[in-house]
C-alpha cells in the first residue's frame, strides 16, 4: 500500500478541509504532515459547521484513525480549544481517535510574541502571517533550539521552556516593543502563557507514538492512508513567491519528511483547486480583481479567512500558476472545488498566459509581481447548481469549463464540488 496525498494548488483554503472528510471514509488514516494552526479546514455537515486547525479533517469519521506528524507544529491551547469544540459540537471524543508525533514541535506563547513583533517592524513589507507563532516555531525547529511534543514527558521540560522563553524575550527586547501592548487571542501575553500552560495537561493525555514506525507498519498491513496539505503549493517555503510564504514545505515532497516515508511509498497525489483564485495576506496574486468584480467572488464564496476572518483578495482562475503547482506536486488527479460561486457570471475569464516584459510566458515564471495576465473568455452556466447530483446533469457551460482545465492542465478532473456541504460532491468517475 502506498500514501495517497491531498493538498491545495494555490494560495491555501481551497476547500480541502470538506474533500478529505468527504474522502476519509475510504481511508483507514488521516495524516497531517506539516503546517500549523495557520491552517483552518472546514467541514460542514449535518448543518453543523467545524474548523479545524491541527487536528486532521478525518475526526469527523468515527472508524478514521487520525494522525499528527513529525512535520507539524502544535499550539497546544489551540489543540486545546479545538478538542473541547469537537466534543461540545458532536460529541466527538479526540483523545480516543488521535496519535502525536513524539517529533513534532511545539509553538511557545513566546513564538507568537516574536511573530507579532517580527511582522509589525516590517511595516508595509509585512507578509501578513496569520500571528499563530509558524515562522518563530519552524526557525527554532532548523536552528536546533525546537521543543518537541516527547519533550513534555522529560523532567527537565520546564527548564528547557524558560530557556528558550528567556531567549525568544532578549530577541523581542532588540526590537523596542512593550511586551505589555500586545495580546495573544484577547490575552495578555502573562494570561496566555498560563493557559498555554494549563493546556498541557490535556496535551499529556494524548498518545504520542513514533509515527515514523507506526505509518510504516500500517502500509505494510494494507490500511489505506491520506495525507492531508495545509495551506496550498504556493505557499511553499521553496515554491511560493518568498518571502510571501509560509514556513515550511507545502508540496507533496513534504509528506516524506513529514511523515517519515520514502519516495517510493506515495500513491495518487490528489491536488484540490477552486474554479477561480483567492489569497490571504501579502505578495503577488496576479489575476487579483480589485474591482466590483472581485467582491462579488467574495461576497458569494464567502471569502473569509477560516483562521483569522480577514477578507480573502479574490481573482480569476490562473492556468499558469495550477499548472506550476501540479507539476511540483506531480497531480494524478484534480478536484475543483467552489464552482457554485461562479453560478450567476455571464462570462468567466481565465488566464491562459502572461505577458512578462517583451515576452509572452505560459508558466509561473521566478518573479511573478510583474507580470500581466492575458484572459480567455469562457461562457457562464448561469443556473443554480444544488439539484445536480449526476455529471450527466451538468450544464454544458460547465462541463467546457472543466474540460478545459482538463486540457490545459493535462491531468483528470475526479469530482466537483459544488456547495460546503459534505453532500455537495459530484464524482466524475463514478
Ligand atoms: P481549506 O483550508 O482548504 O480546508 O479551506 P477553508 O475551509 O479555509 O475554506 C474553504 C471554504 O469554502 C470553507 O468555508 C468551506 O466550507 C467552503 N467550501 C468548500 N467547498 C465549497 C464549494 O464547493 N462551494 C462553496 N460555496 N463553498 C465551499
Ligand atoms: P489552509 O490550510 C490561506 C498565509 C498567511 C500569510 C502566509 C504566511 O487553511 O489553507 P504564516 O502564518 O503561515 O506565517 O503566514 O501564509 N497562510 C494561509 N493562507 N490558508 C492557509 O491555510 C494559510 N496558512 C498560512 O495568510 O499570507
Ligand atoms: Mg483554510
Amino acid at each position: 500500500m502506498k500514501v495517497d496525498v491531498l493538498l491545495g494548488l494555490q494560495w491555501g483554503d481551497e476547500g480541502k478541509g470538506k474533500i478529505v472528510d468527504v474522502l476519509s471514509p475510504h481511508y483507514d488514516m488521516i495524516c497531517r504532515f506539516q503546517g500549523g494552526p495557520n491552517a483552518g479546514h472546514t467541514i460542514e455537515c449535518k448543518g453543523q459547521k467545524f474548523i479545524l486547525h491541527t487536528i486532521p479533517s478525518g475526526i469527523l469519521n468515527p472508524n478514521t484513525l487520525n494522525i499528527i506528524g513529525n512535520g507539524v507544529i502544535i499550539d497546544p491551547f489551540i489543540l486545546q480549544k479545538e478538542i473541547n469544540m469537537l466534543a461540545e459540537k458532536a460529541g466527538i471524543d479526540v483523545v480516543a481517535n488521535l496519535l502525536i508525533s513524539r517529533r513534532s514541535h511545539l509553538i511557545l506563547p513566546t513564538h507568537r510574541l516574536m511573530d507579532a513583533v517580527q511582522e509589525a517592524s516590517k511595516g508595509a513589507g509585512k507578509i501578513g502571517s496569520t500571528l499563530k507563532g509558524i515562522g518563530p516555531a519552524y526557525t527554532d525547529r532548523t536552528a536546533r533550539h525546537g521543543i518537541r511534543s516527547g519533550d513534555v514527558f522529560t523532567d527537565n521540560f520546564k527548564a528547557k521552556y524558560e530557556e528558550l522563553r528567556n531567549r525568544h524575550l532578549q530577541i523581542i527586547n532588540t526590537y523596542n516593543v512593550d511586551i505589555k501592548n500586545i495580546t495573544i487571542d484577547g490575552f495578555d501575553f502573562e494570561a496566555y502563557e498560563q493557559q498555554w500552560f494549563s493546556s498541557l495537561e490535556i496535551f499529556r493525555k494524548l498518545k504520542q507514538i513514533d509515527a515514523e514506525f507506526f505509518i510504516q507498519e500500517q502500509l505494510k498491513a494494507n490500511k489505506r492512508i491520506l495525507a492531508e496539505g495545509a495551506q496550498g503549493t504556493l505557499l511553499d517555503v521553496d515554491f511560493g513567491a518568498y518571502p510571501f510564504v509560509t514556513s515550511s514545505n507545502t508540496i507533496a515532497a513534504g509528506v516524506c519528511t513529514g511523515l517519515g516515508i520514502p519516495p517510493s511509498s506515495v500513491g495518487e497525489v490528489y491536488g484540490i483547486a477552486k474554479a477561480y483564485c483567492t489569497r490571504v495576506g501579502n505578495g503577488p496574486f496576479p489575476t487579483e480583481l480589485l474591482d466590483e468584480t472581485g467582491d462579488k467572488l467574495r461576497k458569494n464564496g464567502h471569502e473569509f479567512g477560516s483562521t483569522t476572518g480577514r477578507p480573502r483578495r479574490c481573482g480569476w482562475l490562473d492556468l499558469p500558476a495550477l499548472r506550476y503547482a501540479i507539476m511540483l506536486n506531480g497531480v494524478t488527479r484534480l478536484i475543483i472545488t467552489k464552482t457554485d460561486v461562479l453560478n450567476d457570471f455571464e462570462t468567466i475569464q481565465v488566464c491562459h498566459a502572461y505577458e512578462w516584459g517583451s515576452e509572452i510566458v505560459n508558466y509561473l515564471p521566478y518573479d511573478y509581481n510583474n507580470v500581466k495576465p492575458l484572459y480567455r473568455p469562457h461562457p457562464g452556466w448561469n443556473c443554480s447548481l444544488d439539484e445536480i447530483r449526476h455529471v450527466d446533469n451538468f450544464p454544458v457551460a460547465l462541463s467546457d469549463y472543466i474540460r478545459m482545465i482538463e486540457n490545459e492542465t493535462g491531468v483528470p478532473v475526479d469530482m466537483v464540488s459544488t456547495g460546503p456541504d459534505r453532500n455537495q460532491i459530484i464524482n466524475l468517475r463514478a
